[in-house]
């Protein structure tokens, strides 16, 4: 039963006795150490905890390790089951877990159908344009019952079954989650691509998941401009190595109008709207899929160069993204939700699409940026739409907050909740979203979790726990977060000492493996603390690979990642990706990528890169390499900076040294370079690059 605001008076809930600050200790020299003040914690409002949908804090007990793993059918509960599961977690053969084993559902239907008799006439999804002179699309549970349907038909006609993987590359528009629907309606697996990245990309994870149909879009706005994306489904289609696109099928952002500049290919595009004519009021009956069969592939970047698809199921994910829906993001179907991320990442999908729309949310989507034409753009659509959540990431808040720091106070929205994802945020912005944004009103929540995660794993419940800026909180009910040492031993919160956050329990949202390649599912994620061959499910541990300190409180610090991934703006960039791309370039011979601190998108990319003999540093050369990283990957992957250097550091084995390039790309100590191979490099590289002007290009 839940427990009333009285007994939260009386002292059954928090607050938290305020802690002392510990000062961060040693930090691995990977981790990006960030020596904040330990902040006061913060209520939220009475109003918000009167009305939200989790306020017992039983809820922490009766997700306790002692109640593990049948904790989790709260969660589950809140679908549809066409056959009800018989086995909540087979763990036999860890770490390949599989949930509600037995059990039989339709995501689709569960987003779609099911809400339909109480909500059909309410907005599932409204979408916003970026030109303002366009009108909000509402489209009601029953239209989208209605569109989803009928491109269902069509993707069966096209050939498309159960079990094949669709390549998606998609702008955010309302026909994306449509798209993803339709898939889960037909049992078919999806694979978004995010709509910024490269054609070459999209063509590497075509390949890897051996689709034949693409779904794209002739264009889209982005801060003004229209974006003929169609042209980049040609480079997919063209440089795919391993697999032929046989069909790409083709939204209009204006049905009826074909607005993009690039030619149809007879016999492999197809315009969509076109083709929808012949559907009309067609239905298919939702797909019954085991809980444990693929629901879509997310890609990922990883330590090497090629991106990981991260396979989630559908049973496991769609309760785990129910659940913190609704207990975390506090979603009620009353509210406006506005999710800011890109469905093209995990947030997107289980933030927008999945989690929102399972629970019979209203989700919007934006199509533009939030401070085009001006930094009031958001709050326009804040007001217009009586939007009441709001979910960004850092770097928008920043950015928000550079364009227009006092544009909040000129509109009338009032959000209940915001919410943060994707990097730490720093105190002082969160105390700038709180004060200004949040008008002083709104609880926030610092959401930690990772595109293989499905949902958040560590993060405070909104009206159970205070808010302190700076810190995600504890984990998730049902998530229990440790913090291990390099060899492996735990470290005790409050201790201040920094380490390797892990995860002692499998969840159900929580990746099945990496798409065709297990081998690299358990070493990436399962060799470091896990005791591999073991048959007992308990001696597994998730690295996340995220640096972590905890807090005597419990509330946990991420500080960012300690492997060779880069997180620009909160996306999440492979160093060694940009690496591979940079040498592709004839006369590059090594090329190293760090991590420069930035004041808006926390970090960017600096690229060191070192020639073959023969070949001269020059301005062009650097734009070259940084423009072919953006051909190659996307625009946001394409560093601020290239440095030509004459050598790298390196160590007597011959490896780069890329902490001491960080260090001087972030103008800090070097610390001891005696012990390289060439330690006079160290100081030349230095003078040039702290030598040079500061304008950062991106
Ligand atoms: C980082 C995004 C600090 C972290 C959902 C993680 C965060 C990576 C937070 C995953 C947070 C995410 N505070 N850091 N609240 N949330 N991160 O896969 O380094 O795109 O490993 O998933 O983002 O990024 P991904």
């Amino acid at each position: 039963m839940a427990k009333t605001i009285k007994e939260r008076e009386e002292g059954v809930f928090l607050p938290l006795a305020p802690m002392e600050y510990i000062p961060v200790g040693e930090v691995g020299e990977e981790a990006i150490a960030v020596h904040w003040q330990e902040e006061e914690l913060i209520q939220p409002k009475e109003e918000f905890i009167r009305q939200a949908n989790m306020t017992d804090v039983g809820i922490y007990e009766r997700f306790s390790e002692e109640n593990y793993p049948e904790c989790f059918k709260e969660y589950a509960d809140m679908l549809c089951w066409d056959r009800y599961w018989t086995q909540i977690l087979d763990a036999s053969n860890p770490p390949f877990f599989k949930w509600f084993v037995g059990g039989k559902l339709n995501a689709c239907y569960n987003c779609v159908d099911r809400h339909l008799e109480k909500y059909g006439n309410k907005a599932a999804i409204i979408f916003a344009p970026e030109p303002e002179d366009e009108p909000y699309q509402f489209i009601t549970y029953k239209e989208l019952y209605r569109r989803v349907n009928e491109f269902a038909a069509l993707l069966l006609d096209m050939g498309v079954k159960e079990n094949d993987v669709v390549t998606f590359h998609m702008p955010m528009v309302a026909e994306l989650p449509i798209s993803m629907l339709a898939c889960a309606r037909i049992g078919a697996i999806h694979s978004e691509v995010f709509g910024g990245f490269s054609g070459k990309s999209v063509a590497e994870r075509a390949d890897d998941a051996e689709s034949k149909v693409l779904i794209t879009m002739d264009s889209y706005y982005r801060s003004g401009k229209v974006i003929d994306h169609k042209a980049r489904a040609d480079e997919s289609v063209n440089q795919c190595k391993e697999t032929k696109i046989e069909k790409v099928l083709i939204w209009e952002r204006y049905p009826g109008k074909y607005s993009s500049s690039t030619p149809l290919v007879e016999g492999r595009d197809y315009l969509i709207n076109d083709l929808l004519e012949n559907y009309r009021g067609r239905r298919v009956k939702p797909l019954s899929k085991p809980a444990e069969d693929v629901l879509f592939l997310m890609y990922t970047s990883g330590t090497t160069a090629r991106p990981k698809g991260c396979q989630h199921s559908i049973g496991g994910y769609l309760s785990y993204v129910a659940g913190t829906s609704k207990y975390l993001f506090d979603i009620h179907p009353e509210d406006t939700y506005w999710c800011l991320a890109d469905i093209g990442w995990i947030t997107g999908h289980s933030y927008i699409v999945y989690g929102p729309l399972s629970i019979a949310a209203t989700s919007v989507i934006f199509e533009g940026t939030p401070t085009y034409p001006d930094a009031g753009r958001s709050w326009r659509i804040a007001e217009d739409l009586e939007v009441n959540i709001f979910h960004t990431s850092p770097t928008m808040i920043r950015m928000i907050r550079k364009e227009g720091p006092d544009e909040p106070d000129k509109y009338d929205y009032h959000f209940k909740l915001m919410c943060t994802v994707g990097e730490a945020i720093e105190p002082e912005v969160w105390r700038w979203y709180y004060d200004k944004v949040g008008k002083g009103e709104a609880a926030i929540i610092d959401t930690w979790w990772q595109t293989e995660n499905g949902g958040v794993i560590g993060s405070n419940l909104p009206a159970l726990r205070a808010m302190r800026p700076g810190s995600c909180g504890i984990g998730m009910p049902g998530i229990y977060p440790v913090i291990f040492d390099e060899q492996g031993n735990e470290i005790e919160k409050g201790s201040g000492k920094a380490g390797n956050i892990c995860i002692k329990r499998p969840w159900p949202g929580s990746f099945q493996t990496i798409w065709k390649d297990p081998d690299r599912y358990v070493e990436t994620y399962y060799s470091k603390y896990s005791k591999v061959g073991s048959k007992d499910y308990r001696d597994y541990c998730y690295f996340a690979g995220d640096g972590a300190v905890q807090a005597a409180d419990g509330c946990f610090r991420i500080l960012g990642r300690i492997d060779d991934v880069i997180n620009v703006a909160g996306h999440r960039l492979g160093a060694k990706e940009i690496e591979s791309s940079s040498g592709t370039n004839e006369e590059v011979a090594e090329s190293a990528v760090v991590a420069k601190k930035d004041a808006i998108k926390g970090t960017v990319v600096d690229l060191y890169v070192a020639l073959k003999p023969g070949f001269e540093p020059s301005e062009e050369l650097e734009a070259k390499i940084r423009n072919k990283v953006g051909t190659d990957i996307g625009p946001i992957a394409r560093p601020s900076r290239v440095h030509i250097v004459p050598d790298m550091p390196k160590t007597r084995s011959g490896k780069i040294m890329r902490r001491v390039l960080a260090a001087i790309s972030n103008k800090e100590s070097v610390g001891d370079v005696t012990s390289l191979a060439n330690p006079e490099i160290v100081e030349v590289i230095k003078n040039q690059v702290q030598g040079q002007r500061e304008s950062v290009l991106v």
